[in-house]
């Protein structure tokens, strides 16, 4: 029988630290939700004592998602922080208090200014601490792959002996090559007295881009949990990406001889939530994920796919989920049949969304011929929008073109109070059209943000393909994503700036956010 590889997921922990990844409550909550479907064994939801959101983050996914699946929150070794990781944690089936010190000779010296025994004083200190609070606690010796051998493994061995259920070897800023990391796991599993009596984890950056050789090297030699996050999200060039770990282990699993408990055909739909909150694009060659990882352009490969699927692919992309671009459905395919189609594509929807999804399914059958199932899953992510937008765009008109000044009209309509939404009209110049739309809708909602980054790419293929449009905006010196697929490119980036606008206002209440200011 092969043994089980713990997956860790730290999307919503390292990974939304990584620039311009931060996501709002609800949508930590859907993405927490998407890695319990998935089959994650433990989600680090956050690091509680980073910020009062941080913390309601951790304790709102524990709160709902903690009886199905280990939550864990992160502290450093000091004893704020393990308290206030206990207290987001408090009351649910299988909590974790991660709690981490580093041990490179760099980070002693210049960052924690401490000396070789105050570190093991401090880590033995804190893991029997958050040993007070629960029975699973993980401890990371922080930059263990640049930690000198014999400390690395008395720092090690003591936190076991303190309590610490799980060990992790985090590679902290991507230094480690496969070799060497398998060997750093091979010389614990040698020299630590009590390694029998926790699980070794992996923690791998990507700063080489080694991350997921590496997690897998140390698999090899004898590692048992791998900490990951969807697409690779993470601090830098990210971390280890979990799909290329969970495909990699079941691929080869006449090799590495281990699994793991996901649901692999769920793999594509988390990316692409993953991917549509944080606004980071997935590349198309991305492997398992990315949109051309099945396709096949050379003629031979063709040739031999006939004959043999075989020849030419180590994996079935349904096993992935794949969404591919298929022609689907048309404008005369009945609900019945475009049921069944979401439900292959791995959705469940309630009736009132499937309704609301299939009406918009038949608005852009009119506009366009052909309906790919990409398009499909662009209108099911409209409407699984989890952030309630006060603003809406009622209309737009937009004036441009060689030896004009871009200017656009605007009607948006405030649905502070729902039962009575008013609606306001402006307009604005700018340096092109999208510009001139987006000041026009500042000007209403009465702020200003700074355009960051604003990306648009076709749906699908075909020349009457959907046009999404991403936009990161920074406001108060926070990030917000905004995505938005239309037919109509300007349509979709007006709508993606309103969305950014949208979570902006909502996360800054007591700002003067008036309409017509
Ligand atoms: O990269 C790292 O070392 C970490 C630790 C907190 C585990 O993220
Ligand atoms: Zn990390």
């Amino acid at each position: 029988m092969s043994d089980n590889v713990i997956i860790f997921d730290t999307t919503l922990r390292d990974g939304e630290q990584s620039p311009g990844c931060s996501m709002t409550m609800p949508e930590k909550l859907k993405v927490a939700e998407a890695l319990v479907e998935l089959g994650v064994d433990v989600i680090e939801a956050g690091f509680p004592i980073a910020s009062p959101g941080d913390f309601e983050a951790v304790r709102a996914v524990a709160q709902k998602f903690g009886d199905r699946t280990t939550i864990c929150g992160l502290a450093r070794c000091r004893k704020d922080d393990i308290e206030r990781a206990a207290e987001a944690l408090q009351g649910i089936a299988k909590p974790r208090i991660h709690v981490f010190l580093a041990t490179s000779p760099i980070h002693m010296q210049y960052k924690l200014k401490m000396a070789e025994q105050e570190i093991v004083k401090a880590a033995v200190e804190h893991v029997q601490m958050a040993k007070s609070f629960c029975d699973n606690i993980e401890f990371s010796p922080e930059d263990a792959a640049r930690t000198e051998l014999d400390f690395l493994c008395e720092v090690v061995e003591k936190a076991i002996a303190a309590g610490a259920t799980t060990v992790n070897i985090p590679d902290t800023v991507g230094y480690a090559t496969p070799t060497h990391y398998f060997n750093v796991i091979t010389y614990l599993k040698q020299h630590v007295s009590n390694i029998g009596q926790a699980v070794i984890s992996t923690h791998c950056h990507n700063d080489l881009g080694l991350a997921v050789a590496n997690s897998l090297a140390a698999v090899e030699a004898g590692a048992r949990q791998v900490e990951c996050t969807i697409n690779g999200l993470g601090e830098r060039a990210g971390n280890a990406a979990l799909e290329e770990i969970v495909m990699a282990l079941k691929t080869r699993h006449d090799y590495y001889n281990v699994s793991t408990r996901i649901n692999t055909p769920k793999l594509c739909k988390t990316s692409h939530l993953v991917s549509s909150i944080t606004g980071m694009l997935v590349q198309r060659n991305k492997a398992i994920v990315g949109q051309n990882a099945f396709a096949h352009e050379a003629g031979i490969h063709q040739h031999g796919m006939l004959q043999n699927r075989a020849t030419y692919e180590i994996m079935k992309s349904e096993d992935v989920g794949f969404v591919g671009e298929n022609m689907v459905l048309g404008k005369h395919s009945g609900r019945h049949a475009f049921r069944a189609r979401v439900t292959e594509l791995g959705y469940t929807l309630d009736e009132t969304q499937l309704q609301k999804v299939f009406d918009d399914f038949i608005a852009l059958a009119d506009k366009k011929k052909h309906v790919y199932d990409a398009d499909i899953v662009a209108l099911i992510d409209k409407q699984s929008n989890v952030t309630a937008e006060r603003w809406k765009l009622v209309q737009f008109h937009i004036a441009a073109g060689t030896g004009t000044i871009p200017t656009a009209t605007v009607e948006l309509r405030d649905e502070k109070h729902p039962n009575e939404p008013l609606s306001y009209r402006d307009a604005a110049i700018g340096d092109g059209p999208v510009d001139a739309v987006c000041k026009a809708m500042e000007r209403i909602i009465g702020v200003t943000a700074e355009l960051k980054d604003y990306q648009v790419r076709a749906v699908s293929g075909g020349e009457d393909a959907q046009g999404e449009a991403t936009v990161e905006i920074n406001y108060l010196g926070r990030r917000y994503h905004g995505k938005a697929v239309s037919t109509d490119i300007l349509e979709a980036s007006a709508l993606a700036y309103l969305k950014a606008l949208n979570k902006a206002v909502a996360e800054n209440p007591s700002e003067k956010t008036e309409p017509g200011v």
